[in-house]
């Protein structure tokens, strides 16, 4: 489905009945990230996911309303991420939901915690870290930006495929892999390129983490590169009572690479919430 917040194009789906529970991806992914939770948990939920800002059918731009700071240059942050997803949630008239954030997703979700916590149930961060980026690691966003505009989201694909994954899924399921590549490759450049923005800029979540009263998940996959164990485990310890699931097998996406453990994990934490 697509709607219009502030001018802009939002692509989503909402399948369900239940416990509202928000999906938001990773970079460079799209919502069909979430297809293997979609309508497929044990628990009783709503499960709605979006396409963040310049991914699927989701517009970079606005067509209309007001210039933004996105039709200033292609920049936003994790917080345009956070007032996209709030504003969807307007227009579904949902007042509080579980914000599920997989890697920049994650981020996202921190973001919007910060900016519409009474709006948040509870938590879910999967495969994402709190800290924001090194030195190292803003100087690589910027080498991709020009990467992604020299030779397009395939190229940017191709160079971060085999971080997505886990071992176990590149020597099992190729299929998985040639999926995932297919979706990162058809990532619309501008949105690419703005999300690097997004990456590079945000802020270090540390501080935020012993804020979070709300029930909290964090789930990782015990074959995850880019925001491996050691980073879940430093948030599992800042986030007060929060539950820490490690899924074996899995890399980054560990929805997708395990999407069976990631959906009973995410079912039981959902079935504590309507219990409390
Ligand atoms: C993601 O999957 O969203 C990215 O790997 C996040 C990142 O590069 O920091």
């Amino acid at each position: 489905m697509i709607t219009f917040t502030n001018g802009r194009a939002l692509g989503y789906d909402d399948v369900g009945a239940g416990i509202p529970v928000l999906f938001l991806h990773g970079f460079p992914h799209n919502r069909s990230l979430w297809s293997p939770q979609l309508g497929a948990l044990a628990a009783p939920a709503r499960t709605i996911c979006m396409d963040l800002r310049g991914f699927g059918e989701s517009a970079a731009v606005a067509e209309e309303g007001p210039a933004d700071d996105t039709a200033a240059g292609g920049h936003w942050g994790v917080d345009g991420y956070a007032d996209d997803a709030a504003a969807l949630l307007d227009e579904l008239a949902l007042d509080r939901v579980v914000v599920a954030g997989l890697s920049m997703g994650g981020y996202a979700a921190l973001a919007f915690w910060r900016r519409h916590r009474g709006r948040v149930r509870a938590l879910v961060l999967c495969d994402t870290r709190a800290t924001a980026d090194t030195d190292a690691a803003r100087l690589a966003r910027t080498e991709m930006q020009a990467l992604a505009h020299e030779r397009g989201s395939s190229a940017v694909a191709n160079q971060m495929i085999t971080g997505m994954v886990g071992r176990t899924t590149r020597e099992k399921h190729p299929e998985l892999v040639d999926e995932l590549h297919r979706m990162m490759s058809l990532a619309p450049v501008a949105g690419v390129v703005g999300a690097l923005d997004a990456l590079r800029n945000r802020p270090d979540s540390t501080p935020t983490l012993p804020t979070i009263d709300v029930p909290t998940l964090i789930v990782v996959g015990d074959e995850d590169v880019l925001t491996p164990v050691t980073d879940a485990r430093a948030m599992h310890l800042a986030v007060a009572g929060s539950r820490l699931e490690v899924i074996a097998g899995a890399g980054h996406v560990s929805n997708m690479e395990r999407p069976a453990a990631f959906n009973h994990i995410l079912s039981e934490f959902l079935v504590s919430l309507t219990a409390q």
